[in-house]
C-alpha cells in the first residue's frame, strides 16, 4: 500500500457542494470530495447512496445542479465528457463499453487509431504498442488480436484499464471493477488498480466489496443518502466502523452510547 500522505499535497480533483436531483429524488446533497494523484480512494455506499451519480458528474456524464469541480487548480461548473477526457479523467464502468466484436488492440486504441501514410490506420503498430502495455500492466490475454467477446470478465476489465492508461490521463475511476469475477481474476484486477494508484494516478473506486476496499484503498468516502459523510484513511478504521457509517447504525450507536454516558454520569452525580 502506498506510504504517501495527502498532507501537503493538492488534490488532482476537488468537488465542493455537488448538489443532484431527478425530479424529487435527491441523488447528491451537497457533496465534497477530494481525490489525490497517487492513492487510491475508495467510494463506498449503500444502493442508491449517490456513488454512480457522483462519478458520472466527475467524467462530465451527468451536470451537477450546483456546486464546483476544480481540476489541477482550474475551477468548473461541469465538465463535459470530451473535456473530462482531455483534462485527464477516464472511467471504467462496470458495462466496460468495449466493442465485442473488435479485437483487444482496436479496444485499446479506440477513436485515437495511429494512422500510416496518412490515411491508413496502423494496425501493426496498434498490436505491438498494446502487446506492450498489456504486459506492463501483467494483463494476460491469449493474443491482441482476440475479439474481447471471446475473453473472460478479468481479461475484459484489464483491456478497459488498458484502453483508459493509453488515454494517458491522470485520473481512472472504476465503478465496481470486481463484480461478478471470481477470486483470481477480482486479485488481479485489484492489484492492477493498486499499482495505478503507486505510479501516481489519482484512483477513485466504487466497490460494496469491503475487503477489496481494505486491500487496496489508502482513503475511504462513505457516501449515505447523498451525503458524503466519512473520510477516513484507511489504516485508520476498520470494516465494522465503515459498516456502520454505510448503514447509519454508527451514529445511531453513538447516539446511545453517549446518552447512556451522560445517564452514568447523572447517576455518580447524584
Ligand atoms: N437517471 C436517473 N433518473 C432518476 N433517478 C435517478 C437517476 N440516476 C440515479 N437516480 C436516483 O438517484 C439515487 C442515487 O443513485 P446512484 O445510481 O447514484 O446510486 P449508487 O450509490 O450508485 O447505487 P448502487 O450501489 O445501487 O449502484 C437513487 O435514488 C437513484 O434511483
Ligand atoms: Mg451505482
Amino acid at each position: 500500500m502506498s506510504k504517501c500522505c495527502t498532507l501537503g499535497k493538492n488534490p488532482f480533483i476537488r468537488l465542493r457542494n455537488i448538489k443532484k436531483s431527478f425530479g424529487h429524488v435527491v441523488a447528491l446533497d451537497g457533496v465534497d470530495l477530494d481525490v489525490y494523484p497517487g492513492e487510491v480512494t475508495a467510494l463506498v455506499g449503500d444502493n442508491g447512496a449517490g456513488k454512480s451519480t457522483l462519478i458520472k458528474i466527475i467524467s462530465g456524464v451527468l451536470y451537477p445542479d450546483e456546486g464546483e469541480l476544480s481540476l489541477d487548480g482550474k475551477t468548473f461548473r461541469h465538465l463535459t465528457p470530451s473535456r473530462a477526457i482531455e483534462l485527464g479523467i477516464s472511467t471504467v464502468y462496470q458495462d466496460l463499453a468495449l466493442v465485442d466484436c473488435r479485437d483487444v488492440a482496436s479496444n485499446i486504441f479506440l477513436g485515437r487509431e495511429p494512422l500510416k501514410a496518412r490515411f491508413f490506420v496502423d494496425k501493426k503498430r496498434m498490436n505491438r504498442e498494446s502487446e506492450e502495455l498489456l504486459r506492463k500492466l501483467k494483463v494476460s490475454i491469449p493474443s491482441v488480436t482476440t475479439p474481447v467477446e471471446f475473453l473472460s470478465g478479468g481479461q475484459r476489465q484489464g483491456v478497459a484499464v488498458a484502453r483508459s492508461v493509453k488515454q494517458q490521463g491522470k485520473m481512472i475511476i472504476f465503478d465496481e471493477p470486481t463484480a461478478a469475477m471470481g477470486v483470481g481474476e477480482s486479485d488481479k484486477i485489484l492489484k492492477l488498480i493498486r499499482s495505478l494508484g503507486d505510479e501516481g494516478f489519482a484512483v477513485l473506486i466504487i466497490s460494496h466489496n469491503l475487503h477489496h476496499v481494505f486491500s487496496i484503498s489508502d482513503r475511504i468516502c462513505v457516501l449515505r443518502n447523498g451525503r458524503l459523510i466519512k473520510d477516513f484513511r484507511t489504516e485508520n478504521t476498520s470494516p465494522d466502523e465503515v459498516v456502520g457509517f454505510i448503514t447509519g447504525s454508527y451514529r445511531h450507536d453513538k447516539k446511545i452510547r453517549e446518552k447512556n454516558n451522560t445517564k452514568a454520569l447523572r447517576c455518580r452525580e447524584t
